[in-house]
């Protein structure tokens, strides 16, 4: 059986993907700053440990070997106003728990063979239409940034000998939290409609797309370096929001309008008024089959299952 370390496996990505994991035979093990929330997240069937977080790997029990490390941990981006210490904590608990796992990785305390560690599509910045794949450099922007450092503190492994890949995650939707439980709301009142002009581009996947393609990558061996998780099919927000009304059976009217929701949330108006049209070209190049390429497949799986 093989082993899989995961950080940040008790959030809304870990703990689905932490059960995908289980179901294709792994054995997992999740590093946790909370024991007591872990076990209830996640249940028996996964292995626990505490740590301290982000400052220094002092785990509660001795460290199991493990032939995969998943890093997801991270302060959430979507909760809370982006005051100075709000994105110092985003960009700190990112780079320095990701240099603690690679410091572990560099004193043998841990002996991957392969690390994969969360990124996202903001490392792209802001774009128009064009499409944009891996090979896209990097944006300037706050969260390009964070994602820059972000990675760069992960490749420091690659001189250990390890295999290093970042998943340059898009929205990720699914049941029961994320984005599209709060994307649903003003739907659920008849007061849905895009944010901002409705034109700026939105890099989504499937929950099950996303734990899918992390356990592709865990077992084809050949992919490496930085890979776009996000659907085949990017859209607008303004066919995001067409879409996810026709689904719903409601109403997609009410444009929130760009001064409006910069003066409710500050710097974090952003990240939904602008985006990127991101292409999973590494995961298509490596024969990674979607369950659900089009979001109109995914939402209706979503929101009527
Ligand atoms: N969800 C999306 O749409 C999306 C899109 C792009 C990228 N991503 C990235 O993918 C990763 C997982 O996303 P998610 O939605 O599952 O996130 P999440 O629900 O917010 O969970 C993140 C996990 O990280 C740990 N964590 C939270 N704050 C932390 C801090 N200050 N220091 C250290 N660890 C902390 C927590 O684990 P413990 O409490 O157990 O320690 C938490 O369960 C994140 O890094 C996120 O940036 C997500």
């Amino acid at each position: 059986m093989k082993k899989v370390l995961v950080l940040g496996g008790t959030g809304f990505v870990g703990k689905n993907l932490c059960s995908a994991l289980v179901s294709a035979g792994y054995q997992v093990f999740v590093l946790t700053r909370n024991l007591t929330k872990a076990r209830q997240v996640l249940g028996n069937n996964i292995k626990t440990l505490v740590w301290r977080g982000p400052q220094s790997l002092t785990p509660s029990a001795a460290l199991p070997e493990t032939e995969y490390i998943i890093n997801l941990a991270g302060e959430s981006i979507g909760e809370g106003r982006w005051t100075r210490q709000k994105k110092k904590r985003i960009l700190d608990s990112r780079v320095n728990t990701t240099r603690t796992v690679v410091n572990a990785i560099k004193n043998k305390t841990l002996k991957p063979s392969l690390l994969i560690n969360a990124s996202a599509v903001g490392f792209y910045g802001p774009h128009g239409d064009e499409q944009l794949t891996e090979d896209t450099p990097a944006g300037q922007d706050f969260l390009a940034r964070v994602c820059r450092a972000w990675e760069s503190e992960a490749y420091e492994a690659r001189a250990l000998g390890v295999n290093v890949i970042t998943l340059r995650i898009g929205v990720v939707l699914g049941k029961n939290g994320g984005a599209l439980e709060k994307m649903q709301l003003p739907f659920k009142f008849y007061m849905g409609g895009p944010l901002g002009t409705g034109d700026q581009w939105l890099s989504w996947i499937h929950l099950e797309d996303l734990t899918g393609s992390i356990i592709y990558i865990l077992e084809n061996g050949n992919i490496t370096g930085p890979v776009n998780a996000t659907a085949p099919h990017p859209v607008t927000m303004r066919e995001f929001c067409r879409t996810l009304g026709k689904v719903m059976g409601k109403p997609s009217w009410l444009q929130v309008p760009t001064t409006v929701l910069r003066l409710a949330l500050g710097e974090q108006a952003d990240m939904l008024l602008n985006g990127q049209r991101v292409i999973p070209a590494k995961l298509q190049d490596a024969g990674y089959t979607f369950k659900f390429p089009t979001l109109n497949q995914a939402l209706e799986n979503i929101i009527k299952n």
